[in-house]
């Protein structure tokens, strides 16, 4: 049986990875999930300096999933490169690395020190609804998006991955942009933009008043938007958004992810990457399909 795919040159050994910010860099989770299982660890986005992430209280429960208006706190790139990227490589499982900035000149900083390290491919968190200072507009405007990514794949000596954000019009186009101007693949979806009110306290719930919305109930939504890409982009997609176990992850894969991964279900269920692996093995024997491409958007 194959589960192998490869993106841009990259072969994993199986088409499920962790979805950025929430498994760390793995290190948490190594004590109940065998690292060397999953295609890849995709890390929390990391940027040019540390950043202290957005005031508390941010995250909250809602129907089907939460809210989280973390703010990418991350240690800065430094940090990273001396600590997580050593974790990382004692495990046999491909690295790719969530990048994020402020502006481009700082996601241009992330990539360069990438250079020389050992990690296989990068995302471009251009999508996060949280942090304010115009990050907002890359994946929000098909023309900022363009910019940014050609500037990236300049720069960048791994295969670059934009992360595309579910807040706008016409996502198709964005992945369209995205291709355009040298992305190596597209992955989505990024959070959607919400709001929980506490009525006793007459107040928001984030101290960020919104934050994005992520788990289950975001499901159909996501596949909805992998589908449309998968219909107009010919590079290649990795697909997440309320993926709690197989059954959710081969969603994505028929409606043309050629790779997925497990993002919130992760806070509730540790072993949640690990199970989505297996349960992919075990509906692809029951259903005598030999190659994982066979599945791979197979709903046209
Ligand atoms: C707590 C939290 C932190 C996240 N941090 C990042 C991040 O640093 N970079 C990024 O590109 N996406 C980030 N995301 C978005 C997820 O990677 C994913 O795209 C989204 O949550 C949808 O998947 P899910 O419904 O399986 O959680 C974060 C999500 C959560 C819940």
């Amino acid at each position: 049986m194959n589960t192998k795919v490869t993106i841009a040159g990259v072969t994993f050994k199986n088409p499920v990875m962790t979805a950025s910010g929430t498994f760390g860099s793995g290190m948490e989770y190594g004590e109940f999930v065998d690292l060397n299982q999953l295609g890849a660890v995709v890390t929390k986005g990391v940027a040019n300096v540390p950043w202290p992430g957005n005031p508390t209280p941010r995250v909250a429960e809602v129907y089907g999933g939460m809210l989280n208006a973390i703010g990418l706190q991350n240690p800065g790139i430094d940090v990273f490169i001396e600590r997580d990227i050593p974790f990382l490589k004692q495990y046999d499982t491909k690295i790719i690395v969530n990048v994020c900035g402020k502006t481009v000149e700082d996601y241009l900083e992330v990539v360069e020190r990438l250079a020389d390290t050992d990690v296989d491919m990068l995302e471009i968190n251009v999508s996060c609804p949280n942090v304010k200072e115009g990050a907002i507009a890359f994946g929000q405007r098909a023309d900022c998006l363009s910019d940014i990514t050609a500037a990236v794949k300049k720069k960048a000596r791994q295969p670059i991955i934009m992360k595309l954000s579910p807040n706008v019009t016409d996502i198709a186009e964005m992945a369209k942009a995205a291709e355009a101007a040298g992305a190596d693949a597209v992955s989505l979806i990024n959070t959607l933009t919400g709001m929980k009110i506490d009525i006793r306290r007459r107040n928001f719930v984030l101290a960020n008043k919104t934050g994005g919305m992520s788990g289950p109930a975001v499901k159909p939504v996501a596949v909805r938007m992998v589908y449309q890409c998968a219909r107009a982009v010919s590079i290649p997609i990795i697909g997440m958004g309320g993926i709690s176990n197989a059954e959710d992850a081969l969603e994505f894969l028929m409606a043309g992810a050629t790779a997925v991964a497990v993002g919130a279900a992760n806070f509730i269920n540790p072993y949640a990457t690990e199970e989505v692996v297996k349960g992919i093995e075990a509906f692809m024997k029951e259903e005598k399909i030999q190659d994982i491409h066979e599945i791979i958007g197979c709903v046209k």
